[in-house]
């Protein structure tokens, strides 16, 4: 039977990019964690999500060791093209931005880096743990138990990160009195595929059509990313490729005649679209990061690079209170969190707004798009502030922390349990 351990620092719940990366940062600033995932290793290693990686991602990542396979097999892209109106333009971020870029690097690709990393250096993961549930967060003295091979378990914390995505249990946890929650949902999804082929464009090409947007991104020398908008109710059998085929070349058509070789597609799926956010982002000694805490519609690129910011400041906080015993950082967690959350959301919000069909009727707001399209091209200060919010603001003091923590040790600084300052009421 395997022996699992009963007691940590920080229990973790959720091995998606957030919880990996906590744990990660944890672990350099001498913090111990463990991970409880539901799912197993090689489930997590071959979900399809996320694609762009924001410049302050990829410097956080290349900071604490994470970088080597990233900076050698990404893709680093300096812009992107918006296509409306049978025209290509081309936004220059590195030009606008001060040399800022992109990277594509897809995210089960994070994922096995950060796996790996946890390992290699005697991290603990419990995959394949069932019925989680997440008890005591109001004191300062909460617990995780979870069932494994059969036997339940329990593991004594002294801080529960819920890191376990949207329909995740951490969120639910807090009760409704201490939660507000500010949704959207659209009507519409996204119909995304993988195709066996060279890559259709320098840069990610975001195309507005009356028949709906389409989005051409890449993943490999030989492996192409598409996406088309959908009803959300479709199902992957709804697409044959003829129609796949016949949509894409409608709605990628310019003027120029530009047309996508067509390859084998070997993968299919719908993604739902919707804005989500919980406030305050903690409760008692529970703090939500990542997906669990919010959800953006993945126009803007945000989903996995909001979870890294997320833990960025959960850890630099985290870390200080094992090392000064300050709470500080811990008490403005959410709202530090939040203003970069909130920024996103609207960012996000805004593309889908721009580039997306809302429906059949209304050929006022598709002029009103078509407006909106050509004011950002036609002019340096709308393209810069599309540029700024695409490669992301800097991470707030990337990294500092880990280089005053120390190194690679368990950081053994116990927590005076008589200061509950965090704790609510
Ligand atoms: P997740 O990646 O969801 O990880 C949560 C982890 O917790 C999972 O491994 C899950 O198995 C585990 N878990 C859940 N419940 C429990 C439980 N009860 N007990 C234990 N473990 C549990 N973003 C983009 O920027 N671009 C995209 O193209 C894009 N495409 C997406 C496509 C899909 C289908 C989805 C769902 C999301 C997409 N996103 C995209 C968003 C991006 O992938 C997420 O924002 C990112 O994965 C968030 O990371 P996370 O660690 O917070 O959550
Ligand atoms: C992707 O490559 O999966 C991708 C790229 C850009 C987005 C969303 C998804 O806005």
């Amino acid at each position: 039977m395997t022996k699992l351990p009963r007691r940590t620092q920080v229990g973790i719940v959720g091995a998606g990019p957030a919880g990996l990366l906590l744990s990660h940062l944890l672990y350099l600033a001498g913090v111990d964690s463990v991970i409880l995932e539901s799912r197993s290793r090689a489930e997590i290693e071959a979900t399809l999500r996320a694609g762009v990686l924001e410049q302050g991602t990829v410097d956080l990542l290349r900071e604490c060791g994470l970088g080597e396979r990233m900076l050698r097999e990404g893709f680093v892209h300096q812009g992107i093209e918006v296509l409306f109106d049978g025209h290509r333009h081309r936004i220059d971020f590195a030009e606008l931005t001060g040399g800022r870029a992109i990277t594509i690097y897809p995210q089960h690709e994070v994922i096995k880096d950060l796996v790996r990393a946890r390992l290699e250096s005697g991290g603990h993961i419990v995959f394949e743990a069932q019925n989680v549930t997440v008890n005591a967060v109001e004191t300062s003295r909460p617990r995780l138990r979870f069932s494994f091979e059969g036997s339940t378990h329990e593991l004594n914390c002294d801080y529960v990160a819920g890191c376990d995505g949207f329909h995740g249990v951490c969120r639910t946890t807090v009760p409704t009195s201490a939660r507000t929650e500010y949704a959207r949902n659209y009507p519409f999804g996204w119909f995304g595929i993988l195709v066996r082929a060279a890559p259709y464009s320098k840069e990610l090409v975001y195309a507005h059509h009356e028949r709906g947007f389409s989005l051409v991104s890449t993943r490999s020398a030989t492996v192409q990313r598409l996406y088309l908008q959908c009803d959300p109710a479709d199902h992957p059998k709804d697409w044959g490729d003829e129609r796949i085929w016949a949509e894409l070349d409608e709605r990628l058509s310019t003027r120029d005649k530009w047309t996508l070789p067509r390859g084998e597609i070997f993968q299919k799926g719908v993604i739902a679209m919707r804005s989500f956010v919980v406030e305050p982002m903690t409760y008692g000694t529970l703090y939500l990061a990542g997906d669990a805490a919010h959800i953006v519609p993945p126009t803007g690129a945000k989903g996995l690079n909001l979870a890294v910011a997320d833990v960025q400041i959960l850890a630099a906080a985290l870390a200080e209170r094992y090392t000064t015993g300050k709470a500080d950082a811990l008490g403005h967690y959410s709202s530090s969190a939040l203003e970069r959350v909130w920024a996103a959301e609207h960012f996000s919000w805004w593309m889908t707004s721009m580039l997306h069909r809302f429906s059949d009727d209304d050929p006022f707001g598709h002029r009103m798009q078509l407006a909106q399209l050509r004011k950002v091209i036609g002019s340096s200060a709308l393209q810069t502030a599309l540029a700024e919010q695409y490669v992301g603001a800097p991470l707030p003091g990337t990294a500092a922390y880990l280089k005053a923590s120390p190194p690679r040790g368990r950081n053994r600084r116990s927590i005076d349990r008589a200061d509950s300052s965090n704790l609510p009421g």
